[in-house]
């Protein structure tokens, strides 16, 4: 992880933006409707647990929920917000999951993009981490941002919103991407990559962000993962054709530790 991104997590006061979050994004909320059923003895890791957004969904109907982050900050709050005997949260680096064993969980969720925050080969060494911990069969659910959508990124027209507070921030972001990071973003997406960093205006410029191309994240996940599912932002599952052309920001996705 750059240093960059490393300072920006260990911010504490990025804990309140995260914990006034509490629901859960479209593709998620349709991928718990669909595994509930299946889900009342399984063991959960949800990595990068933030301000514990999708605890809240999540922990209850699970039989042992384990939430782990980099930022010493988010897990204090989330042990202070859930106090349970089958909820715990932990410090720790997606990089190095050796604390937790190996085949220890049967869902594992990466959520909001966190695995984005990584460089490409510390990206690579989480996935195979996150193999390391799942138990064979067991589900791995994240989501990632899409390279093919840096052609329309940071959009003038999305910045507005009806909050007065809001729109001058995002409109003092987006100036700020604007005169700093707009060229190079246009340079990447002008070229047909596999992947890229990009600074996107995340969290005020404070982010660099991975994006990859949806048949180069596939890639990746095979062939210690398998049945990869994609869904586009709204929800829909993605039909393979698709692959190629989907130009959403964010994928999601949904796969199996054989
Ligand atoms: C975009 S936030 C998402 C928070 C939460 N999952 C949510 O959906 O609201 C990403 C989270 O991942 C954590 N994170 C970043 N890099 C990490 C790493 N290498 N290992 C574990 N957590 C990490 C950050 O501290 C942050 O809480």
């Amino acid at each position: 992880m750059n240093a960059l991104n490393a300072a920006t997590w260990l911010d504490p006061q990025l804990v309140a933006f995260y914990a006034a979050d509490s629901s859960l994004q479209p593709p998620e909320r349709q991928i718990l409707d669909e595994l509930r059923p299946r889900m009342a003895r399984w063991s959960m890791l949800d990595i990068g647990v933030g301000g514990g957004r999708t605890t809240r969904h999540f922990a209850p109907v699970v039989a042992e929920y384990t939430g782990v982050d980099i930022s010493p900050s988010m897990v204090e709050h989330c042990r202070r917000e859930w106090r349970s005997p089958t909820c715990r949260f932990e410090v720790a680096d997606v990089r190095d999951l050796s604390a937790f064993g190996e085949r220890r969980f049967d869902f594992v969720l990466f959520s909001f993009n966190g695995l984005d925050y990584l460089g490409h080969e510390d990206r690579l060494r989480a996935l195979q981490q996150i193999r390391t911990v799942c138990r064979p069969g067991a589900l791995f659910c994240f989501s990632t941002h899409n390279i093919q959508a840096l052609g329309h990124l940071m959009r003038l027209r999305a910045q507005f919103c009806r909050d007065p507070a809001w729109l001058r921030r995002n409109l003092a972001n987006w100036w700020r991407w604007r005169r700093r990071h707009a060229r190079d973003v246009s340079r990447v997406a002008a070229q047909r990559l596999d992947w890229a960093i990009v600074n996107d205006g995340a969290h005020e410029c404070r982010l660099a962000t991975y994006y990859v191309r949806p048949a180069a994240q596939l890639a990746q996940l095979q062939p210690a993962f398998t049945g990869i599912r994609m869904f586009s932002r709204a929800g829909e599952e993605l039909a393979a054709e698709q692959f190629a052309r989907v130009d959403d920001d964010w994928l999601y996705l949904l796969c199996r530790a054989d």
